[in-house]
Parts: structure tokens; C-alpha cells; sequence
């Protein structure tokens, strides 16, 4: 079935034309013999604009329908007289399938995003999610487009799972063990038969499946316990992960930099209408910013440099600044901010403040790790190249804590037909808010699950 869709109708050339289309109010002018009603179905920020003449059956009726009414039209779409747009549709039948009153809470004014997010169930409705929205489902488009372009093959890891990737000890438990047992849990009573969580990254069973189809990527929800209320950080969050046997951190560098460019470019030329509205309602300048950044090329630096740097600033930082300590979203952003001015790639971390997984480098103190900070948001994607050497993999498993019976399966790949091997994950949310300018992250995901927070 292929129906009309606004998008379309405004762009149609074969004029004048009988049609009928589907969608929702969004405002409504009436005067003595002619109305204008507005109309929206969520495929374009523009809306069409339905024109009702006294002679439309019901007319007085339908000039009482109210914003956030669902509506179908039938009748003839035209060139317009007026000023506006360039297309009209002229009404010969209107149904009204579901009457709104006045009660609805998106009549015609601004709100505030956080009076939106109370009401997240209606704000797809509104021009600026109507955006948001649009643009996500676009992206996660270009995502697999990218990738399937390049020959990686795109894997479905699990959502439950055994093990900690990330070691943070961040983890949602899945259990359907009673509440009762839950202060002293047995897990070999449990669903499973152990313990089990909601994945924070399908890193560790991406990096199997790079071992047997060389490229591959992974594409979707994870989950941290993170106790961070901040507007970067969500509990449940999408995240693309490439992996790629036979590479090293300066090939997963140039494929993280080629795949954010590819998204730049993608957002500019396939959501043209709701970059523009992007650029005037919510960041004056956006279009530029990323046609900057889609034809640059991003520096790389060795985080003992950024380090330097960010002991030699004159601004103050709220968090200390000492070789060995993790960076900071004020760090981050100074970097990538004030000393590069565009995309940063820091490489080379102090081994302490990175995953298990990370390639020890030769100095015995760093690993092969890989950051890229974008301005405004800081990391938006972090990676590294792996260890593939069993013995340096296992010493640094037993390091950390980590018990290697618990990892034989991921253990067993450098065991046999072990490669050097790279990856990193993007922020699905980050990138979101990065090429809309919207600051914060729970205006880019639909329903936004974050401390004290699992509405809808
Ligand atoms: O740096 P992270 O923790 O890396 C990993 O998970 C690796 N396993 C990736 C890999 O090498 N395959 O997370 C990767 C990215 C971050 O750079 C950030 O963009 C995003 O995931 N991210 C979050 N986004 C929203 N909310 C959170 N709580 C996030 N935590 C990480
Ligand atoms: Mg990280």
C-alpha cells in the first residue's frame, strides 16, 4: 500500500489532482466562508495547508476541529494563490477520525523541552521532535548503509548477557528470581543458572564474529547503571560497534573517521529541511559547523600531549589534571574546544583507566586506546585495538580482577587463529546531538531512561 504523504504532496508537479490524505491538525483558522487548517503526518516539518470553503459539507462543524484532531481529506490538490507554499489542497470531505479538545496540551505556543519530556508520548507531534525523530530514523539508515557499503557483516548480539565488557561493574541484573531471595541471591536458582545482566556493549561478542567475517558491526540498545544525572549520559542507550581482524589503531582511527564524516554528509544532504530548521530554532550556525567538520580532517593526539596542555590552561578545571587520571567531560571539551577547535582523536592512555580488552603498547604503561572528542558533546566514541596475545591478555585479565574461566570463550580466539584486531563504539544519542545541536541527551531518544526515570 503506498499512501500520500505530506512530504510528497507539497513536492508534486502533476497539479491540479484528487487525493486524499491522513493526519493531524496543527492549526486551524477560521473565517465567515473560508477556513485554513494546517496538516501534519509526521513526514516533513512542513504542513499542508487544506483550504475549506462554506460549501464543504458540515462546514461550520469542521471549522470547530481542534489542534491534535486526526483527520482524512479528500479533494483537489492545486497550485496555491497564496503566498506560503506552493501547493494547496483544495477540500471536497473531511472525516474527523478522532476529535481533540481544548485539554490537549500542544496548542500553538512554545514550550520548554522539559514540559515536553513530561509529555513524551505527544512531543513527536511537535516541530521540533517531529525533527528529532526524522532525523534519528534517517541516521540509523545511513548506519547500515555505511557499513553494508564496505562489506561488514551486521551482527545481533545478545542483550543478556554474562560478563562485564567495560569492567565498570555497571550492569542492570536480570533476574526472576522472588524479591525475597534478592538480599542473598542464588543464582543457580536463577532463570539462567547464573548471574545475568543487560549488556553494556556487544564489544566482546562482536570481536568473535570479527575473527570468522573479518569486518563486522553491531547496532543497538545498551544498558549502564551509571549514576550519572548529567545531559550526556542515558541508562539505556544505542550504540554502533565496528570491529575489524587484521587492524590496528591508526586503521580504526581512519575507519571512525570516515564513518563520522559519512554521517555529516548524510545528515546535510538527506535531511536538508530538518537541518535548516535545526540551524534557526535550536543552533544558529549548525549547517556550517558540520559541513566544516564532514570536509576536515581530525587531528590526532597522545593523551600524555593533552595532558600538557591541560596543565598548562589558564582557565580552571573543577576536576584535578595529573598524568594517570581519567579525563573529564571540561577536559575533553577543552581539547577538542580550545586547543584543536574541531575533532580530536587522544590516543594512548594510561593503562590503568582502560578496559581489560586494551592492547598493551610497548612503553608498558600505555594502551593502544582511542577517544574521539567532538566539540560541545566530548567523547563520542571510544575504542581501541585489542590484545590479541594470550599470555599479556591473561596477566592483564588476572590485573584486573577478572576471572579468566569465566571468559574461555573469548580467550579461546587467541588461542587459535588470533589476529591484531581493532574497534570502537559511537554514542547513537551523542552523534544524535551532535548533528541537531539539541543539548541534551533525552531530547534524542524517544522514551529517555535515566536515573529516577522509566516513563512511558
Ligand atoms: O567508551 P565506551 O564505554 O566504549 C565501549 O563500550 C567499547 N566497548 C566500545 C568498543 O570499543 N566497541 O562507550 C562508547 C561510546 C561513548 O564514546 C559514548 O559515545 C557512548 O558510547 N556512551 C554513552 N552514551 C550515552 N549514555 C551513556 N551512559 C553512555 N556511555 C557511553
Ligand atoms: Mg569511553
Amino acid at each position: 500500500m503506498k499512501r500520500n504523504r505530506v512530504i510528497d504532496l507539497l513536492k508534486s508537479d502533476a497539479l491540479p489532482q484528487s487525493i486524499k490524505v491522513s493526519g493531524w491538525v496543527r492549526s486551524l483558522r477560521a473565517g465567515k466562508d473560508v477556513a485554513f487548517m494546517a496538516l501534519s503526518d509526521g513526514s516533513s516539518a512542513a504542513t499542508l495547508q487544506v483550504v475549506m470553503e462554506g460549501s464543504l459539507p458540515a462546514f461550520e462543524e469542521l471549522c470547530k476541529t481542534g489542534t491534535g484532531s486526526a483527520v482524512t481529506v479528500c479533494g483537489v490538490l492545486r497550485e496555491s494563490p497564496a503566498k506560503g507554499q506552493s501547493v494547496e489542497l483544495l477540500a471536497e470531505k473531511i472525516e474527523v477520525t478522532g476529535a481533540a479538545d481544548d485539554s490537549y496540551p500542544l496548542q500553538k505556543k512554545r514550550h520548554s523541552f522539559e514540559f515536553l519530556r513530561t509529555i513524551a508520548h505527544l512531543r513527536p507531534r511537535t516541530n521540533t521532535f517531529g525533527a528529532v525523530f526524522r532525523l534519528r530514523s534517517s541516521l540509523a539508515h545511513a548506519v547500515h548503509r555505511f557499513f553494508e557499503e564496505r562489506g561488514f557483516l551486521y551482527v545481533h548480539t545478545p542483550i543478556i548477557t554474562a560478563s562485564d565488557c567495560e569492567g565498570a561493574g555497571e550492569m542492570f541484573r536480570v533476574t526472576t528470581l522472588p524479591p525475597q531471595l534478592a538480599a542473598a541471591p542464588d543464582f543457580s536458582r536463577d532463570f539462567f543458572g547464573r548471574a545475568t545482566s543487560l549488556t553494556v556493549s556487544g564489544q566482546l561478542e562482536g570481536e568473535l564474529f570479527a575473527q570468522a567475517f573479518t569486518d563486522i558491526y553491531t547496532f543497538g540498545p545498551t544498558f549502564r547503571a551509571e549514576n550519572s544525572n548529567t545531559s550526556r549520559h542515558a541508562a539505556e542507550f544505542w550504540m554502533i560497534e565496528p570491529e575489524m581482524a587484521f587492524a590496528d589503531l591508526m586503521d580504526d582511527a581512519a575507519l571512525a573517521e570516515e564513518f563520522f564524516r559519512y554521517l555529516c554528509h548524510h545528515v546535510l544532504g538527506k535531511c536538508a529541511e530538518d537541518m535548516a530548521f535545526f540551524d534557526e530554532h535550536v543552533e544558529k550556525g549548525l549547517c556550517e559547523r558540520i559541513r566544516k567538520v564532514a570536509d576536515s580532517s581530525f587531528e590526532v593526539m597522545e593523551y600524555t600531549e593533552a595532558i600538557r596542555h591541560l596543565k598548562q590552561a589558564t582557565v580552571s578545571f573543577q576536576y584535578p589534571v595529573s598524568w594517570g587520571l581519567d579525563l573529564q567531560s571540561e577536559h575533553e571539551r577543552y581539547i577538542t574546544e580550545k586547543i584543536v577547535g574541531g575533532p580530536t582523536f587522544l590516543v594512548n592512555y594510561p593503562k590503568e583507566i582502560k578496559a581489560f580488552y586494551m592492547r598493551q603498547n610497548d612503553d608498558n604503561k600505555t594502551v593502544a586506546a582511542m577517544d574521539l572528542l567532538v566539540p560541545k558533546v566530548g567523547e563520542i566514541i571510544g575504542g581501541s585495538q585489542r590484545e590479541e596475545r594470550l599470555d599479556i591478555l591473561l596477566a592483564k585479565m588476572c590485573a584486573c580482577g577478572i576471572n579468566p574461566d569465566s571468559l574461555q570463550w573469548y580467550l579461546d580466539t587467541r588461542r587459535w587463529g588470533s589476529t591484531p584486531h581493532a574497534g570502537f563504539g559511537l554514542g547513537f544519542e551523542r552523534v544524535l546531538m551532535y548533528l541537531s545541536g539539541m543539548e541534551n541527551i533525552r531530547d534524542v531518544i524517544p522514551f529517555p531512561r535515566t536515573p529516577g526515570h522509566a516513563e512511558f
